[in-house]
């Protein structure tokens, strides 16, 4: 590691309030942006902007972390639900300080020296700086990892909609998911373990299973298990059939887990990283009974933009993060600087993804 990354490092772990960089600040942001849909190893580009002056409301926010999700690639390859009008600055969610509010101020909603997060997609994290309006802002606590923070959004928010809002869970019940190393899968893992629900994970053979099993378990997993030991499985039939399933891959994966549901069960649909269609066999639908329902985060945040359950949800994944209960994704830091390397290492050539990329600014 260079001595300037590990510089980005330091400060990002230990938060290091940049001072200097506020007051050094030149008023030119470095943006990564595309012009068209593609390949993001070859469409995204980096150039500088110089930043405007902060009208009504706004404030300006230095990025300070950031990562790469799946749906950041697929936006922009232009196959995600929403088609940015171009050209677009990537990145969906990510943690930022308030450097500067606008004069008129922001109703005391959010001050100099706070970390932010956007309260919707869209608004282009891949950048040094953002001025954006203070409404688009959700002020969030300084005590917690800058990685946790800018990650919290998507996944664990996804994981603890599912978790809640679908079917009525109790104590010991059972919850299958698929891509359970995912890092959805890692926050329904640990969320479902503090709710005091047992989980059965399935994830793809590999050749350090036992690793992985061990790290998952580690994590509160309650059975961890490859695609092929499902069915035959005896710790998943010692256990309750699952109410909930959980599919972050369809595809065959997808119809494995709807085949452990308890009569009358629900699998939500997330994503769709086999790149297959849901195939449910006739007879979970008709002996079965069981219900197919579909969940999108960045829906479910705009039906709810100042609903309470929004502070409520991001209030409990926080304490769970303080108590040391939900942990980030395994994930590599990779300085702003060296963002098509972490491009590239998001997009492996194998499929087999490694650790969430994260850029730090
Ligand atoms: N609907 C929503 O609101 C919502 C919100 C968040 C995420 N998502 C979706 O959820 C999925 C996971 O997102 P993430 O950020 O958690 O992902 P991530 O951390 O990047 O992990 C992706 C996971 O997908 C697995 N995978 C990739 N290709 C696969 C295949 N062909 N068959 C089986 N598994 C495969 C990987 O398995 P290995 O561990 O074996 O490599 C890995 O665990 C994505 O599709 C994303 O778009 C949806």
């Amino acid at each position: 590691m260079s001595g300037l990354v590990q510089l980005a490092v330091r400060s990002i772990r230990g938060w290091s309030v940049d001072k200097l960089t506020a007051r050094c600040f030149s008023g030119v942001t470095t943006v990564l942006e595309y012009k068209e849909y593609g390949d993001p190893q070859k469409v995204v580009t980096k150039r500088e902007v110089n930043v405007p002056a902060l009208k009504e409301g706004e404030v300006l926010v230095r990025m300070v972390a950031a990562p790469i999700n799946p749906a950041d690639i697929n936006t922009i390859q232009g196959v995600y639900a929403i088609k940015p009008p171009l050209p677009s600055v990537p990145g969906s969610e990510g943690v930022g300080e308030v450097m500067e509010v606008s004069e008129s101020g922001t109703n005391g909603s959010i001050q100099p020296g706070d970390r932010v997060i956007p309260r919707l997609s869209g608004l282009g994290t891949w950048r040094t700086h953002i001025v954006a309006s203070a409404a688009d802002l959700i002020k969030v606590p300084a005590d917690i990892d800058v990685v946790a923070t800018a990650t919290v959004a998507v996944n664990p928010g996804t994981a603890y909609r599912m978790l809640k809002d679908f079917v009525p869970l109790k104590n010991g019940d059972t919850v299958i998911q698929n891509g359970a190393n995912s890092a959805v899968g890692q926050a329904v893992i640990q969320i479902a373990a503090a709710l005091g629900l047992k989980t059965v994970n399935v994830v793809r053979d590999r050749p350090d299973i036992l690793e992985l099993k061990k790290k998952l378990t580690g994590l509160g997993a309650t059975v961890v298990v490859t695609e092929t030991e499902l069915r035959k499985s005896e710790e998943v039939k010692a256990l309750p059939k699952p109410k909930l399933a959980l599919n972050c891959v369809s595809g065959r994966s997808g119809t494995e887990i709807l085949r452990q549901l308890e009569p009358a069960g629900t699998m939500v649909t997330y994503g769709g990283m086999s790149r297959q269609p849901v195939t449910a066999p006739v007879g979970a639908l008709i002996f079965t009974d069981v219900i197919l329902r579909g969940f999108w985060m960045t829906r479910w945040n705009q039906e709810h933009v100042r609903h309470p359950k929004r502070r409520e949800m991001l209030d409990d994944l926080f304490q769970l993060i303080r108590q040391d209960r939900l942990q980030p994704p395994d994930h590599n830091l990779v300085p702003f600087a060296d963002y098509h390397t972490a491009l590239v290492n998001a997009m492996p050539s194998d499929g087999k993804l490694g650790k969430k990329q994260i850029l730090v600014f």
